[in-house]
């Protein structure tokens, strides 16, 4: 058979050649502690659950594409709470299987020619432009603030941008953006008609003040958001998530969005209404996230680990590494990602996932320091 020529050229999946060495050290008996995958494993909180089962019913229909208006009106109503801004949830919301299919099929649904990605990052960016047909342009991320540099942007290539990918607070460096980089950045797309789509999955992630979003911008014409529940309310089994802005562009994703068939089932859309409702639970655990870091600070100080990056989502960038530390620790049982599997403008740092729980993490501590 003939492959899709994308496929055939990819990679395997940097996450899939990091399993299959795990795997070898898992064999031979090592406990192995995966800080290696930004998989939350935290238990879903309990009235979430409750309100999954309360929400099943005998009789299964398709759901539809443009989700329940009680899901749309729940998150609008939150996003409301957190960020000030007033959203319109027929108009202005559209809910999403998680958001990495979201993420991934926007290319698909814009002109335009190019998608400014952010490097290193999320992997999914750059695979969503490339199965769409289009052109990567990178928007290199550097120490100390990891925010790209709008102005580096050569005049033809946002002639020619589809989309500008933006990730605050960001996987993997952790920095979280300023708003007058959003408002800058949504002033070009406006500017040269291309989206500017800002993921949000770790805005409830944070140990210092919260992180603003692209949706408080003036204008929000040509601006996308985001977000997820699998990080806030840890139910990333669960896929839920959402796109909110433009009302043109959400109207352009109800008519797209049929053809792929990726509508969140209506009893998880239930659940996720009731987690979006509810914020005691992303306290408790930004809490458990914030014990994590500490557990482990001073072990990796040990180790001259510093982290290189910002104050949220669950990711230390870790600089300062010696030459082969991420495969020592490997043969140890802690799982890092090497930086470069971001792009290559990770290379030299590591990146450590607090998943694991709380007790450990600090197992991994002790180890760290060779207790
Ligand atoms: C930056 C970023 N965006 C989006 C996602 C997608 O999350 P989900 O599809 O679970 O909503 C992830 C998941 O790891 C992520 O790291």
């Amino acid at each position: 058979m003939k492959l899709s020529p994308v496929l055939a050229g990819m990679r395997t999946y940097p996450f899939v050649r990091l399993a299959e060495a795990v795997e070898r050290v898992s064999a031979s008996g090592v406990e192995v502690i995966h800080f290696g995958i930004g998989e939350p494993r935290e238990e879903t909180p309990e009235f979430i659950r409750e309100a999954l089962v309360a929400a099943l019913d005998p009789l299964s229909t398709y759901p539809s594409a443009e989700g329940l208006p009680e899901l749309r009106d729940a998150i609008a109503a939150w996003a409301g709470r957190r960020f000030g801004v007033a959203l319109d949830g027929d108009r202005e919301v559209i809910p999403t299987f998680g958001s990495k299919e979201a993420v991934f099929l926007l290319a698909q649904v814009l002109d335009g020619d190019v998608i400014l990605v952010p490097q290193p990052a999320y992997p999914v960016y750059e695979r969503g432009a490339l199965f769409a047909g289009k052109e990567v342009f990178e928007l290199p991320l550097e120490a100390p603030d990891f925010l790209p540099d709008l102005d580096a942007i050569p005049e033809d290539v946002l002639a020619r941008t589809a989309i500008l990918w933006m990730n605050y607070p960001n996987n993997p460096t952790a920095a979280t953006a300023p708003l007058d980089l959003y408002e800058r950045a949504s002033a070009l797309a406006r500017e040269h008609d291309f989206v500017l789509a800002s993921d949000e999955a770790y805005s409830e992630i944070y140990f210092g003040d919260p992180p603003g979003s692209a949706l408080q911008v003036a204008d929000r014409t040509n601006v996308a958001v985001f977000n997820t529940l699998s990080k806030r309310s840890s139910m990333p089994g669960y896929r839920t998530g959402f796109v909110a802005g433009d009302p043109d562009l959400i109207a352009a994703l109800k008519r797209y969005r049929p053809n792929v068939g990726v509508a969140p089932p209506e009893f998880v859309q239930r659940a996720a209404a009731a987690a979006w409702g509810d914020e005691a639970h992303v306290d408790a655990v930004r809490g458990l996230y914030r014990a994590k870091r500490e557990a482990l600070a001073p072990a990796l100080a040990a180790r001259g680990l510093r982290h290189a990056g910002g104050d949220a989502t669950f990711f230390l960038w870790l600089e300062g590494a010696e030459p082969g530390l991420q495969e020592a620790l490997l043969q140890q049982g802690i799982v890092l990602t090497p930086g470069d599997y971001f792009g290559p403008a990770g290379a030299g740092y590591l990146r450590m996932a607090l998943v694991p729980t709380l007790g450990q993490c600090e197992r991994a501590a002790e180890l760290l320091v060779g207790v």
